[in-house]
């Protein structure tokens, strides 16, 4: 029983992971700049690594595998990073298409996080607003987010980078919150 659980809980997984190979396909605009030393880009796969091991240090669990495995086929469409001028990592923000969202033209940003040392600088909400101008004027209408009601950081980065409180989410118990891009095709 417990095998046929875990076969199509894995069957799920993959098939979240074709849905967004799929749709994430030319999804984003190449655009980066630098201020400051620290350079706001695309994702690249040599990034991957240093992803997860910050990912596991800010949240204290590991990056979902089906989401590793979808950013090794779509690092350069469904992530942002910020290096310095080392080109060591110093923030990330991750975005994916979610199946309930599958009937909107909406991406949903899945986690941002910022290297401790680097918190409370303005990088958050700097990275959240480079990555809407990344897929702004494309072919999406906007995107979706969630804040932890306790996460009162994740909840003002969201809301001065342009986002806002729509609706309650029940699982997990959040803000949804929602930023209007203009969309062209
Ligand atoms: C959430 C996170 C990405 C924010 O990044 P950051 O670079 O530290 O954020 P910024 O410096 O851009 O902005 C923080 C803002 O929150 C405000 N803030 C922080 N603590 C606050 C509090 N207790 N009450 C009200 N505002 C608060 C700051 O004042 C600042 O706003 P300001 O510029 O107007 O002063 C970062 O803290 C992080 O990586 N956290 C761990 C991972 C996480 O929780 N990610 C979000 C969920 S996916």
């Amino acid at each position: 029983m417990q095998f046929m659980h875990n076969l199509s809980e894995r069957y799920d997984k993959f098939k979240v992971f074709r849905y967004n190979v799929k749709r994430s396909k030319d999804i984003r605009n190449d655009y980066s700049y630098t201020e400051n030393g620290l350079t706001f880009k695309r994702g690249e796969i040599k990034y991957l690594k240093a992803i997860q091991n910050l990912h596991l240090e800010l949240f204290r669990q590991p990056l979902y595998p089906f989401l590793v495995w979808l950013y090794r086929f779509r690092m350069r469409e469904l992530v942002s990073v910020v290096v310095d001028e080392n080109d060591n990592l110093i923030a990330y923000d991750l975005f994916m298409f979610q199946p309930v969202e599958k009937d909107l033209k909406v991406i949903h940003e899945i986690y941002v996080g910022v290297r401790h040392k680097y918190q409370d600088k303005g990088i958050g909400v700097k990275l959240r607003q480079y990555s809407s101008q990344c897929y702004d004027e494309g072919y999406l209408d906007g995107i979706s987010t969630l804040a932890d009601f306790d996460n009162i950081k994740a909840l003002r980065t969201a809301q001065k980078a342009g986002f806002a409180i729509t609706k309650t989410s029940a699982k997990p118990l959040a803000h949804y919150l929602f930023k209007h891009l203009t969309r062209r095709y």
